[in-house]
């Protein structure tokens, strides 16, 4: 009989003959074919940075879960690495889920992850979660040890994040309460094995929240972030509820074992389709953030494509004397690709857009956009219009002041348009004499299916797909009711990331 993780890589095989590229990724991670979601296991590890990822592997949605992997020296260029972690224990025979990874005082890579099963009682289904360890000497093969911490007894008990702090091992986990809480409890370990027996360290304010996920609490500066994926049953409101899964934070105290919030809960990412981010220590010392750029609502374009899910670009976060998040991509991503035009400083007309890219390949364009100079409503990136009505429209609404990303003429994604309020200090009080020194930069990352837009240097994101036409593609810049000043517009042609062609 093949074992497990062999099956996998065998159904894998089968779905990447019917892979099509239309949408597929070039700068981001995405499964040789196959469904993903959360990033897993981030960690630097035998001089290599390892990405593992929760992966079906035979399908194109979520199914049972598996840790596919991919590698890489520089964070720039990417390696495919065989299925790490398959369901093949009592504990998680129905799902190998989300986790994180350590390196130990002997260099030995331990991962942590929530063991799922499902277990059929008198007729009822119960779910089970509980916490379980796997290790490996080469990053690669993994050993399993069974579970370390045991299910509470309750469905949503999952995620664990692990890091090593004061000689000590601690963890945060996400669990719903009794009552329908979302909660993050706190355990410590010294070993990783034997674990205490957990405390309540953060609940959400918010009763409507009744589960969250993926819970991360990372130092930055000497503030503490608590990440996390409430998991709501209010109606939309504004941002939060909007799409399928939101994901933000809220900064604090910790001292070792109580968090102390001082901030209201901050969404990370205010695009389509972000959730799940997962941080990483980085060996010079920044905090490294991947995401999950993907939608539980279907039917998405990929779908037909033999593959559904990429991860965003990795992130650097710096936390602003506001206690706001700045996410930027980190600084090797510049190294892909080449320089390409300088078309500013620059006047763009009404109905007279500029093309700046042809063709589905990756490109990255950043505009420094004159606030004070330029008269229009609406200034931006037409992406993908072949003027069939679809398009992914991305850019600044000046009566609102907000960036946004309107996918409003795309059906196939979770459709509309999402936006984040630029505010600027003084913005209430602010004069003519303030707006002059405006200007906005808006960099945004543009892949086969993707967008990724930051603004404000960094503190406002946004992630979405974008599967507008797979035909004709160009990027083009435009403007509505009036002028656009820009004082440049710079134009990076990307080079796809894979190290290796993937098709082997
Ligand atoms: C978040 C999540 C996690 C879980 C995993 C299962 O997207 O639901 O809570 O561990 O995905 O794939």
């Amino acid at each position: 009989m093949t074992n497990p993780l062999q099956q996998a890589e065998d159904a894998n095989a089968e779905l990447l003959t019917q892979r099509r590229d239309r949408w597929y990724p070039q700068v981001h991670i995405a499964a040789r074919a196959g469904w993903i979601n959360d990033p897993n296991g981030l960690c630097h590890f035998g001089d290599r940075y390892h990405v593992f990822f929760q992966h079906n592997p035979a399908g194109v949605v979520w199914g049972p879960m598996h840790w596919g992997h991919v590698w890489s020296r520089d964070l720039v260029h990417w390696n495919r690495a065989p299925i790490a972690l398959a369901p093949s224990l009592p504990e998680d025979q129905d799902g190998v889920f989300s986790g994180s990874a350590v390196v130990t005082d002997d260099g030995t890579l331990a991962v942590l992850y929530t063991g799922h099963r499902v277990a059929t009682t008198a007729g009822h289904d119960m779910v089970e979660q509980c916490q379980m360890l796997a290790t490996s000497t080469d990053g690669m093969t993994f050993t399993k040890h069974g579970v370390v911490i045991e299910s509470r007894g309750r469905a949503d008990f999952r995620d664990p994040k692990v890091w090593r702090q004061d000689q000590q091992w601690h963890m945060v986990v996400a669990m719903s309460s009794p009552q329908r809480r979302g909660q993050v409890w706190h355990y410590s370990s010294d070993d990783l094995m034997h674990w205490d027996e957990g405390h309540l360290l953060f609940e959400d304010p918010d009763p409507n929240v009744y589960m969250v996920e993926c819970p991360d609490l990372f130092r930055l500066g000497d503030k503490w972030v608590l990440l996390y994926g409430p998991m709501t049953t209010a109606r939309p409101h504004g941002h939060v509820g909007r799409n399928g899964h939101n994901c933000g934070y809220v900064v604090g105290d910790w001292n070792g074992t109580q968090f102390t919030p001082l901030t209201d809960f901050t969404p990370m990412d205010w695009g389509h389709n972000f959730y799940a981010p997962q941080t990483m220590l980085a060996p010079d010392g920044r905090r490294l953030l991947l995401g999950w750029m993907g939608s539980f609502a279907h039917p998405l374009a990929c779908q037909e494509d033999g593959w559904c899910g990429q991860l965003t670009v990795p992130r650097e976060l710096r936390l602003d004397d506001d206690l706001r998040l700045h996410s930027s991509p980190i600084a090797e991503f510049s190294q892909l690709g080449r320089p390409g035009k300088d078309l500013g400083p620059i006047t763009v007309e009404p109905g007279q857009p500029l093309t700046l890219h042809r063709g589905s390949n990756p490109v990255e364009v950043c505009l420094g956009i004159d606030l004070a100079a330029s008269r229009a409503e609406q200034i931006g990136l037409r992406i993908h219009d072949n003027g069939s009505g679809r398009r992914t429209w991305v850019g600044y609404d000046d009566l609102s002041e907000r960036v946004f990303v309107d996918l409003s003429t795309v059906s196939e994604t979770s459709g509309g348009y999402r936006s984040a309020r630029l505010t600027r200090p003084n913005n209430d009080s602010r004069d003519a004499a303030t707006r002059t020194a405006d200007e906005l930069c808006l960099r945004v990352i543009i892949d086969r299916g993707s967008v990724e837009v930051f603004a404000d240097d960094g503190r406002i994101v946004l992630s979405s797909f974008s599967f507008p036409v797979d035909s004709e593609r160009s990027v083009a810049l435009d403007t509505v009711s009036g002028c656009a000043t820009l004082t440049s517009v710079r134009t990076r042609p990307l080079a796809p990331h894979w190290n290796e062609p993937d098709r082997g």
